[in-house]
This record gives C-alpha cells, structure tokens and sequence, in this order.
C-alpha cells in the first residue's frame, strides 16, 4: 500500500505556509494603524482639484476642522501628509528628528542646478558640513560683527527711498541683496546694472520657471524629456536645464572669484569667504572648498528674497494700519529723538517696533507652507501609520492663524506680542522658520537685519496711501504672489520724509554716508 501519509504531510504543510504567508499578509495590512484622515482622493488626481492651488495652505487650513492636525492628501499618485499645528510639528520635526529631517530627492535637481541647494539636499554628511559652513557666519554670536553692514545697506536704502520713493520695490530689494553679498563675499554691488545680482536673480528666475510642480510632475513621467538634443523641436525642458547648469555655474564661480583675487593681494573685506578659506589655510581639502563656494552661492537665494518679502509686507501693514504706524514712530522718536537714526543699542528700550517684526512675520508669513520634509522610515504616530518617503509639508500658516492663540488672525495687531505693561511677551515668533535640524539657519540675522530696516524705515519716513488726481486716498487692496516665497504684489502708497527738513543733506548728516 503506498503511504500517503508524507505526501499528504507535505502538501498540506506547504498549503498551511501559504494560507499562514495570505494571513500574514492580511494581518499586516489590517493590524497596521490606518492612515491619518484626509478628503477622499479622486482616482489619478487625487485630491487635486479641491485644493486652492495658489493657497494650498488656506485649504489644509480649511480642512483642519474636518480632519484635525495632521492631513493625509494625494496629490496625483504623490502622498502628502500636512502638518497643521505647532504641536505635532514639535512632535514630529524636533522629538522625531531621527525620522523627519530628510528632503525629498529628484533626479531633476542636478539638471536644474539644485544639486547644490542645501535647503533640499539629502540629509546626512554633505548637508551637515554646508550647514556647518552657514552656521559659521549666520550664528546668532555673530550677529553683532556684521551690525555695520546692516546699517550701512539700511542707511544706503533710506537714500534711494528719499531720491525715488515711487521705486521703493526695487530700493528693498537692493537692501537685501546688498546686506547679503556685503556678508558673503565683501562686496558692495553698484547701485544700477550690477552684474553678480543680474547672476543670483537670473539663477533664481531660471530654477523657479523650470521646478514648478507641474514642470516636476511631467519630467518625472516622461524622463526622456531631458535626454532629446537641445536643438530638438520642443526640447523645451532640455534648453532650460542647459541654461539653468550655466547659470548655476555663473553664481558660483564669478563671485567667489572675486573674493580670491582680492584675497591675493590682500584687500579683501572680512566675509563669509574670507573666514572660511582662512580657517582652512593649510589644508587643501576640495570638498570643503567646493562646499564653500556652493553653501555661499546659495546665500543669496534663502536670504534675499525672504527679507525682500516681509520687508514689504512691513510697508503694506504700514500703510493699512496708520494708528500702529503712528505709535511706533512716537516710541522711536522718545527714544532716539529727531536729530539721529535708531541703532541696535536702541533695540531693548523700542518694545514696539518688536512687536511690529514679530506681527509681519505673523500676519503674512513669506514661506507660508514651509519647505518639504520627508520620512526616512515608516513611523506610527498619535496611532495613524506614517509611511516612508512621504512629503511631510508644515502648514506655517495654519500655525499664524491660530485663532485660539492669536485672537481675529488676519487683523493687524502688535499689542498681541506685548503685556500689559508694554514689555515684550516671550513669543518670538519663529514659527515661520520651519522645525527641527532643517529649521532656517538665517532666522537670527534674518530678525536683526529686518530690525534695522523697519527701525530706520519709520523713523525717517511715513509710509502713507497714494493720492488720485482729485486728492483722494487710493485705496490698497493686499494681492500676493504664490510659490514657496509669497511676496506682496506692488502695490500704490507715498513714502514721506518725515526727519527736520526732509532734505538728502540732513539725511547724509544723520547717517554720516557721503553721497552713495
Ligand atoms: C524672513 C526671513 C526668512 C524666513 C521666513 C525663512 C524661512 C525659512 C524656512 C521656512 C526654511 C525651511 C525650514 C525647514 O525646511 O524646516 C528655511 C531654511 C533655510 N534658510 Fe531661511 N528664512 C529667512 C531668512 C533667511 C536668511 C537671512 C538666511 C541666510 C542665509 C536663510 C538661510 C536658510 C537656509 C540655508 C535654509 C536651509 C536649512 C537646511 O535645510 O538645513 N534664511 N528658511
Ligand atoms: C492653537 O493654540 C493653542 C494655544 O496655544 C493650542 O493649545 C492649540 O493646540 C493650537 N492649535 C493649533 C491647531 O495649533
Ligand atoms: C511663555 O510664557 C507663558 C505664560 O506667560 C508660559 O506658559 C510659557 O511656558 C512661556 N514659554 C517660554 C518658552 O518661556
């Protein structure tokens, strides 16, 4: 008789495995915690097309009710997960560091020059020795050694605001690039045409043009885009990325060649370069040389436009908000007085012109949806399954706008960041600089540098509504931009002397410029 008994042990084992592998399988699936809440996604889109595209984060913001804090979205077949307050941003970004400090990768970065960009690099040693080289000459100790900079672009912006106020967008501008390259490399750009900010801005132009989301999403899919020959009708993507590598080339050699030669004969100003190629004097190290040139090339980009914007969004708050105005300027003129402009030495007694900083970088952050973060492995968080890779992004704006903690968010109002004795709250503010190990490294000469323009701003000038032909105010409708940095679209308004007699001579007296 054939003994079937093995066999049949055989057989049913493997069956067993397989049926043990199938539950497995379905328990994993099913013991694993559910995702976070989110709208339900549309097959393909996703949950595109119920989002406000040009403020996404006012729909996350929306949506907070409905689906609380943390938001799971699809954005085509790309997850997304929103954080919508300041206390799971803690959680995640600062207890969880570990997990949350990464940035998503694209092999478009390298074509569009980004490779190089350490705000989206891959965490680990390259980040760490670019935000080492940041730290160095943005740390809050040395703040203090770069203040005669920061007057110096203050004062040379207070000049062209008295000679052409009806240009003031480009007049902040300047202020921003100038106080950036004069800290980075030693150099004071000229006042028209200056070709190392035609570089960093047409650098900036050029990435932004190519990276939007679309532009991504559509060479994700289709690869081969960037590999057709440049001369190859519609090879659009491709010349932008010939263009984009040249101009990535441009920022950073020409200005660090600028810094060698004087360097080599001995006359170049104190700056980020200088130090740091001293420091390394002795070691020839290519990594640490080519790390410098990129982190101080980048400089421009992080620094200039966010100072840029919220200096604007400064002046549009101004101009709607003429009471806050007026008080800031009798506190300034208590304790300067009329005959000279504010300095740091002022800062502690101007508890007011604090709580002005503190309420623009409130009321309209300039990044209000943060720069993506993404997990390096899968998490379980407040019992919801995070999975790897995902875009964790932080709703900045959704934290500003917490009525709970700012009461009516969208007023504008500085008595909010002080007690009732007018002395400053311990709320500094920083919540539009992003979390944990990415968090910005700029946010202490960020909030000096934007100090001293708003300081010397008010006290020389009133910021006022624009008049029409018949007298009238015209009235300011506040319109902004969209993209990662927001700005204020130009909008009308007077800007009026308001130091003895308003002439260049008393201003060049006060801040002891000659003609810049
Ligand atoms: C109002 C002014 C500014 C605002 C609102 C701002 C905001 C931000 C935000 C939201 C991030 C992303 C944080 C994250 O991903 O978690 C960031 C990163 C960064 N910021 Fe700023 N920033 C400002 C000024 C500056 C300045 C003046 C510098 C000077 C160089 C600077 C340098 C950087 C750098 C290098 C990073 C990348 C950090 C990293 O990935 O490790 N920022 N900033
Ligand atoms: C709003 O602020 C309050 C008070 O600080 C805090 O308890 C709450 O968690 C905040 N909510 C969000 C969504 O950030
Ligand atoms: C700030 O002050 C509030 C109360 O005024 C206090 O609850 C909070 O812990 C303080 N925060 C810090 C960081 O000191």
């Amino acid at each position: 008789m054939l003994d079937t008994g093995p066999i049949l042990y055989v057989v049913t084992s493997v069956l067993a495995l397989a049926s043990l592998a199938v539950v497995r399988k379905y328990l994993d699936d099913h013991s694993r915690p559910p995702l976070p809440p989110g709208p339900t996604p549309l097959p393909i889109v996703g949950n595109l097309l119920s989002l406000d595209f040009t403020e996404p984060w006012m729909s996350f913001n929306a949506w907070r009710s409905t689906y609380g804090d943390l938001i799971y979205a699809r954005i085509f077949n790309k997850p997304i997960l929103v954080v919508n307050s300041e206390e799971v941003a803690k959680d995640l970004f600062e207890e969880r560091s570990n997990i949350y400090s990464d940035k998503p990768q694209s092999f478009i970065y390298e074509p569009f020059a980004s490779n190089f960009n350490i705000a989206i690099m891959p965490y680990g040693d390259r980040w760490r020795l670019h935000r080492r080289i940041f730290h160095q000459t943005f740390r809050q100790a040395a703040a203090p050694a770069c203040s005669t900079m920061q007057i110096r672009s203050a004062h040379t912006m207070l000049f062209n605001l008295l000679q052409d106020p009806a240009n003031y967008p480009s007049h902040i501008h300047m202020f921003s690039a100038m106080f950036v390259l004069s800290m980075v490399y030693g150099y004071e750009p000229k006042a028209k045409g200056d070709q190392i900010i035609h570089n960093m801005e047409k650098y900036l132009e050029l990435v932004t043009e190519s990276m939007t989301p679309l532009g991504i999403a559509i060479m994700e899919t289709f690869p081969f885009l960037l590999q057709l020959p440049s001369w190859f009708p519609g090879a659009t993507f491709k010349r932008a990325s010939v263009k984009c590598i040249q101009a990535g080339h441009d920022i950073k050699e020409i200005p660090f060649r600028y810094v060698e030669e004087k360097m080599s004969t001995d006359d170049a100003e104190p700056c980020m370069v200088t130090d740091l190629m001293n420091k390394m004097n002795g070691f020839e190290d290519d990594v640490i040389a080519t790390a410098i040139k990129e982190a101080a090339s980048m400089s421009f980009g992080a620094a200039s436009d966010t100072t840029t914007s919220t200096l604007t969004v400064f002046l549009l708050a101004m101009v709607l908000n003429p009471e806050v105005q007026a008080k800031a300027q009798a506190e300034i003129d208590r304790v300067v007085g009329k005959d000279r402009l504010p300095d740091f030495d002022d800062r502690p007694a101007m508890p007011y012109v604090d709580a002005i900083l503190r309420e623009t970088l409130r009321w309209r952050p300039v990044v209000p949806f943060g720069i993506p973060h993404t997990s390096m492995s899968s998490d379980i968080y407040r019992g919801f399954f995070i999975p790897k890779g995902i875009f964790v992004l932080f709703n900045t704006w959704a934290m500003t706008h917490n009525e709970t903690k700012y009461p009516s968010p969208n007023e504008f109002k500085p008595e909010r960041f002080l007690h009732e004795d007018g002395s400053l709250t311990n709320d500094t503010m920083l919540l539009g600089f992003g979390w944990g190990r990415r968090s910005c490294v700029g946010r202490h000469i960020a909030d000096s540098t934007l100090w001293i323009a708003m300081a010397s701003i008010l006290s020389t000038f009133s910021v006022q509504k624009a008049l029409d032909e018949q007298g009238r105010e015209i009235p300011v409708i506040p319109k902004f931009t969209t993209g990662v940095v927001v700005h204020p679209e130009k909008f009308p308004c007077r800007i009026v002397p308001r130091f003895l007699d308003g002439s260049a001579e008393m201003l060049r007296q006060m801040t002891g410029l000659g003609q810049p």
